[in-house]
């Protein structure tokens, strides 16, 4: 019988310590939570233990363990990389930038070393220009180097709509295409679905438009409410369904930042677009239908992260 799939969670904050619960839970993986002992004290530590010692109760057998090195994670099939800083309530992600940058290139870096094979999903804010960072320090390809803002701000856009709608979560179909930042995201409203209709049938184009604009401030309005820490419970949820998708090649369809070689027109710039995710990582890519107002956002989203990334140092 093969070996259980292992997956690395780098940072192990309060997104790191949620992804690594829901994965380990799922009993799909064996996970690793690697942080630096002077940044998190050896919080991964206690909570890996801690974890550990609640799988009699729950029933799993995967392991889950803390390191501050780099051995114990070799050979990852997927690392998650949540390190960096959150935003504080009222900061931007794109102020997080070149902070975040230095982490990730030198986490990115030795954890790519240590897993050759790894596909690794991206984390840190701003989301779409570390993947560049992402894809530069690993040298990895495009497949293996997925942003996963597109997967939560569609839980986000799907959530709201249940509010107004009432209906099941199950049966709204809805996306979110473009970047992960306020300003750049795409719900795309043209061919969101509830049940088969269009969301004019259920809402009026205010309603409409106020949904919108909660999804595109939806990591904003957590961060107010939470003042001490940003959004993890959706983040964790949207990021164990696409290492989920790719350790049991699922090939499901999730929205997910790659680097574009042509889809809506952007050339070699991370934007968020339909990916297939299954073994190995992005399968395939799908331009999927959207209005014309929709395209033009989603070419301008790419656009904005080209002038973020030209600020990298
Ligand atoms: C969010 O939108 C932290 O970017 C993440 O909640």
């Amino acid at each position: 019988m093969a070996a259980r799939k292992k997956v690395t969670v780098i940072g192990g904050g309060m997104t790191g310590g949620a992804i690594a619960q829901r994965m380990v839970e799922k009993g799909i993986a064996d996970v690793v939570i690697q942080d630096d002992p002077q940044f998190a004290q050896t919080l991964h530590h206690g909570k890996a233990l801690d974890m550990a010692q609640s799988a009699s109760w729950l029933g799993f057998e995967t392991k889950i363990t803390a390191t501050d090195g780099w051995d114990e994670t070799a050979g990852s099939d997927v690392i998650v990389c949540t390190a960096g800083a959150p935003r504080k309530p009222g900061m931007s992600r794109e102020e997080l930038l070149n902070g975040n940058a230095d982490i990730v290139r030198a986490k990115v870096t030795a954890a790519a070393k240590a897993s050759p094979n790894a596909v690794i999903i991206i984390f840190a804010n701003p989301m779409d220009a570390m993947c560049h960072v992402a894809l530069q320090a690993s040298g990895f390809p495009r497949e293996r180097i997925i942003g996963q803002g597109g997967a939560l701000d569609t839980a986000r856009f799907r959530a709201f709509l249940q509010l107004e709608t009432g209906v099941s979560v199950r049966d709204i179909h809805a996306y979110v295409l473009g970047g992960h930042t306020d300003t750049t995201m795409v719900p795309i409203v043209s061919q969101a679905r509830i049940g088969g209709l269009p969301l004019a049938s259920l809402l009026s184009q205010e309603k409409i438009d106020a949904i919108v604009a909660r999804t595109m401030r939806g990591g904003a309005e957590i961060g107010e409410l939470m003042k001490v820490s940003s959004a993890y419970y959706a983040p964790s949820a949207a990021t164990v369904e696409m290492a989920e998708a790719i350790l049991l090649d699922q090939n499901r369809l999730i929205p997910s930042a790659v680097l574009c070689k042509g889809e809506y027109g952007i050339q070699d710039i991370v934007c968020g677009v339909m990916c297939e995710l299954g073994a190995g990582g992005i399968k395939r890519t799908f331009e999927t239908p959207v209005s014309d107002d929709e395209r033009a956002k989603i070419k301008a989203a790419a656009d904005a992260t080209k002038s973020l990334i030209a600020l990298l140092k």
